[in-house]
């Protein structure tokens, strides 16, 4: 059994039996967090970019948990000056490891790193498929991403301002095709404020690809 919790804002963690793997791990200032940072443990931790509310806790929850840090060379660059054990990957690179591979995407945001980029991932976890779109806009070539991966969840932002709104991430949705979305990235401040419920309707409508909302402290089961 493989479960998602939603840590508020794009804060997940999946996790089997032993194995817990962390998407930006944004705690520690973050309103919707409903767990402290020092009683997260994991094993690997995937950020995405270097802004505040995506690296944000990677390095203290790496330190004393020994989790590896998956991320582009100069976010991990960033990581292991620090003291933590980290692997650097780019975009377009896929590598294998214990749970699976991870596939570095391309996410068309601020680094939050001179000379870096941001980016997604697409990690297969014990079999399962996950996009993590991390910070971006719709991009045409997600429907390349959905042609090369066969993506169960799909994470994607909706909350605009920042990154794709509620209608461009539907658009981004019936590119790639997932088995199913999953919103991230809203109503964590007013700037971002957005209705999920309108969002899933809309997706399932139009595109038929069902929609989860997994509100912050909740988890659900993948199928
Ligand atoms: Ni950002
Ligand atoms: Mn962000």
């Amino acid at each position: 059994m493989i479960t998602l919790k939603s840590h508020g804002h794009a804060c997940f963690q999946l996790t089997t039996n032993d194995v817990s793997l962390l998407f930006d791990p944004f705690f520690t200032g973050n309103p919707k967090a409903t767990t402290a940072p020092g009683e997260i443990n994991c094993n690997y931790i995937l950020t995405s970019h270097g802004h505040e509310d995506h690296l944000g806790d990677t390095v203290s929850i790496a330190l004393r948990t020994g989790a590896t840090v998956i991320a582009t060379a100069e976010v991990a660059k960033l990581c292991n000056e620090q003291g933590c054990t980290a692997h650097a990957m780019h975009i377009g690179g896929k590598h294998a490891f214990d749970f699976g591979y991870v596939r570095i995407t391309p996410a068309f945001h601020g680094s939050g790193v001179p000379g870096g980029h941001a980016c997604g991932f697409i990690v297969n976890f014990f079999g399962k498929t996950i996009y993590f779109a991390g910070d971006t806009s719709i991009f045409g070539d997600m429907s390349l991403l959905g042609h090369l991966e066969n993506i169960d969840y799909a994470l994607l932002p909706i909350g605009d301002n920042f990154t794709m709104g509620p209608s461009d991430a539907a658009e981004a949705a019936n590119l790639l095709k997932p088995g199913n979305v999953i919103p991230m990235h809203y109503n964590t401040w007013p700037i971002i404020a957005q209705d999920p419920t309108a969002f899933k309707k809309d997706v399932e409508e139009r595109f038929n690809i069902p929609v989860h909302i997994v509100n912050p402290g909740q988890e659900i089961t993948l199928l």
